[in-house]
């Protein structure tokens, strides 16, 4: 029999949260315990090409041209599973070829950009025309952040209700079309040692603060919203932080205790704190990694940039400009 390839490329972008998620209420499909809110992000994206191929007898996946071994493989065909079996086609395999233009798993969100660039390409490689909203419910699956990537802009994931998969989704909050930058500190490239999937397992289990979280993201949401709409960065950036501080104090609290900060991650926090005292809007947030990331206007940014570079290197610090909405790439 011939063989027959459905192919489609995808680039997604990577986003941060201002207000994080950190802990799921249904591991198996990945539902959270709250919303979150981030910013989608230009300077980081991944390119994802799928190819379906009915010649196949296994997946394959290639990430930055190197083949990957079993553990990765097996991520990425459980998600691969999720349009399979959308297509009704159980025994459709594919070769999955991904380059993040991101470090991997270094608290950059490259589980974010690369589930999202998938979500999009299996999409259009099957013509299985699922809309954005529901694409996002996909994308969740392979990563709870990359629900978000899908959409540019400040972008809210909701939590949804119950075990109802189609409830927990994606979707816009504002454009994000004014002055606002992100200026990424870049302490470690390296990939971390507690990845975010155990890190919030572990939190969440172990920290005696986990039962505060739900109601201090409620809170923070509610005061962030209307000023993202306002456009006031000093209250957007405040709450931000404090959202930040607030995970990265659970994760302290947990037993045992771990956290993702490096010695370099407190000096950038200092430095962001000296930045405030001179005038500038800046605020800071962390993920799951040492690497800071500074909330700024887009028109301050080189300022920004320039009050880390004698500390840490130019190669060090990336600005990022609100990014776009997830979208097909021609195929080489
Ligand atoms: P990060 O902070 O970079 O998001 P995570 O630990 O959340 O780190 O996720 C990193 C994991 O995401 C990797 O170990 C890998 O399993 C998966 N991943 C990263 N990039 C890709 C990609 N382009 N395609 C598929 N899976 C990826
Ligand atoms: C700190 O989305 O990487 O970046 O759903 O287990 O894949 P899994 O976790 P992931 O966690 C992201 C955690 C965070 C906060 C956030 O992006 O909201």
């Amino acid at each position: 029999m011939t063989k027959q390839l459905f192919s489609a490329k995808f680039r997604a972008h990577t986003n941060i949260a201002l207000i994080k998620y950190w802990g799921k209420r249904n591991k198996e499909l990945f539902l959270p315990v709250t919303n979150s809110l981030s910013l989608t992000l230009d300077a980081f994206y991944t390119d994802t090409e799928v190819e379906f191929d009915t010649s196949l007898t296994s997946d394959v996946f290639y990430l930055d041209g190197v083949l990957q071994n079993d553990f990765h493989t097996a991520k990425v065909s459980r998600f691969l599973d999720l349009f399979r079996k959308e297509a009704n086609r159980p025994n459709l395999f594919a070769t999955v070829r991904s380059i993040n233009h991101v470090p991997t798993a270094a608290g950059l969100a490259s589980s974010a950009s690369a589930f999202a660039a998938l979500a999009g390409a299996c999409n259009l490689a099957l013509d299985l025309a699922i809309d954005t909203q529901t694409l996002s419910t996909f994308a969740r699956q392979g990563s709870g952040s990359a629900s978000r990537s899908l959409l540019g802009g400040f972008v809210e994931w909701h939590k949804g209700q119950g075990d109802d998969s189609a409830s927990s989704y994606a979707e816009v909050f504002d454009d994000a079309d004014w002055d606002l930058a992100m200026v990424f500190v870049i302490i470690n490239r390296q990939a971390k040692k507690v990845d975010s999937r155990l890190g919030m397992e572990h939190t969440n289990e172990t920290s005696p603060f986990y039962e505060l979280w739900p109601r201090e993201v409620a809170k923070d949401l509610e005061k962030i919203k209307p000023a993202i709409k306002a456009h006031d960065i000093d209250t957007v950036g405040t709450i931000a932080e404090h959202n930040a501080m607030k995970m990265h104090a659970m994760t302290i609290a947990a037993n045992p205790s771990f956290t993702y900060w490096e010695p370099g991650s407190i000096e950038a926090m200092q430095i962001v704190r000296r930045l405030r005292e001179e005038g500038i809007s800046a605020y800071l947030t962390m993920d799951a990694g040492p690497n800071v990331k500074v909330l700024c206007r887009a028109s301050e940014a080189e300022r920004v940039k320039a009050a880390f570079v004698s500390r840490f290197g130019e190669e060090q610090i990336v600005i990022a400009k609100p990014g776009p909405n997830a979208y097909p790439l021609d195929k080489e």
